[in-house]
């Protein structure tokens, strides 16, 4: 789903628009995204870049690459000839289409903001929505309480629209909870400006160093957080902790300039498919299965999925 609505947001179409020959665009994502959280030994000893021609990174990157160009390159290509980049609307692709008109964007830089929005938004979107159905199927009184607000608030509508978010005040802190213990990008990188010195000169960090901010870690400190273990979306009710870049101790997102420009647009998608799913349907472990049997296991990589997949047991309900 976080896949087809980033699609649709920029290609105009599910599933990758005109992709279609070969392998399908979300092959080509997924591949890309295990490459890009693949632990690559020529970032950390440079003169060892010739083990990534023998354990067959170099292949995968080249193919990847291939591919990923051919792609966008069809659909910049099906974009050029349709006249929606002229007319004010259209998708991201006719947007940049205007921008570069009247700008230096080359092909290239508008082929890597096409493939950062996929990488940077897709999984992550995934990752949350799971991570926030696990803990409501671990926690029944947070899903019954998640599950009478969405209810009373769309009630005799088909669906949870956008326009009933704003209402759903608990949901909104059940995220935030999923957010806390399980922050969907749990590591984030800078680069040092300046030698600095940090923990009461514990530690000296020389300039031009790569390090990496800990977020899961930050939102899961028992010097800020108590019980910081606990799955309780009730302590941000009358907390300010919000998870926008201000609050250190809670930063899904991330934080400063480079902060994650898809905040708006990612929250919308999880709150309302985890809304939605609340709504219509009722939700239980399959036989045999308790809440505590759950795996919570986490798997490797750049964004920190489920590490099984979760399996439930959804039955509708008409409201
Ligand atoms: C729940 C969903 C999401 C989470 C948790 C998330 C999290 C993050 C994090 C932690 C970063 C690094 C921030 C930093 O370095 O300070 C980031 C960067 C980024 N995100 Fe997101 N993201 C999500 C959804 C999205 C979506 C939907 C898009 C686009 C449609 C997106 C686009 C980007 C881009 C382009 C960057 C790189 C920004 C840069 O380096 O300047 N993200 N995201």
């Amino acid at each position: 789903m976080s896949n087809s609505v980033v699609s649709r947001a920029a290609f105009g179409a599910p599933g990758g628009g005109g992709a279609g020959k070969g392998k399908s665009f979300k092959e080509i994502l997924f591949e890309t995204q295990c490459l890009v959280g693949e632990f690559n030994v020529a970032d950390y000893y440079p003169g060892m870049g010739w083990v990534n021609r023998i354990n067959g990174v170099d292949r995968r990157i080249a193919e990847s690459r291939r591919d990923l160009e051919g792609f966008f390159e069809r659909v910049i290509g099906e974009h050029r000839d349709r006249t929606a980049a002229d007319s004010g609307e259209g998708d991201i692709i006719d947007v940049l289409l205007r921008v570069q008109k009247e700008s230096e964007l080359t092909d290239d830089q508008l082929k890597a903001i096409l493939l950062d929005v996929f990488v940077a938004g897709t999984d992550t979107s995934t990752a949350t929505i799971v991570w926030t159905m696990t803990e409501l199927i671990r926690n029944p009184t947070v899903k019954r309480k998640a599950q009478r607000e969405v209810r009373e608030i769309a009630k005799g509508k088909p669906m949870v629209e956008e326009s009933d978010l704003p209402k759903l005040s608990y949901l909104k802190q059940v995220i935030k909870g999923s957010f806390r213990l399980h922050p969907p990008v749990p590591m984030v990188p800078r680069e040092t400006t300046e030698p600095c010195t940090i923990d009461g000169g514990r530690y000296h960090i020389p300039a031009e160093t790569r390090v990496f901010f800990n977020l899961a870690a930050m939102s899961a400190d028992p010097a800020v957080w108590e019980n910081p273990r606990e799955f309780s979306p009730e302590r941000f009710e009358e907390s300010e902790v919000d998870f926008r870049g201000k609050h250190f101790e809670l930063l899904p997102f991330g934080a400063g300039r480079r902060g994650c420009p898809g905040i708006n647009f990612s929250i919308l998608v999880v709150e309302l498919a985890v809304a939605n799913l609340l709504f219509r349907f009722d939700w239980k472990l399959p036989e045999g299965i308790s809440a505590e049997e759950v795996d919570m296991n986490e798997s490797l990589g750049i964004v920190m999925h489920k590490k099984t997949p979760l399996c439930l047991i959804a039955s509708l309900v008409n409201n």
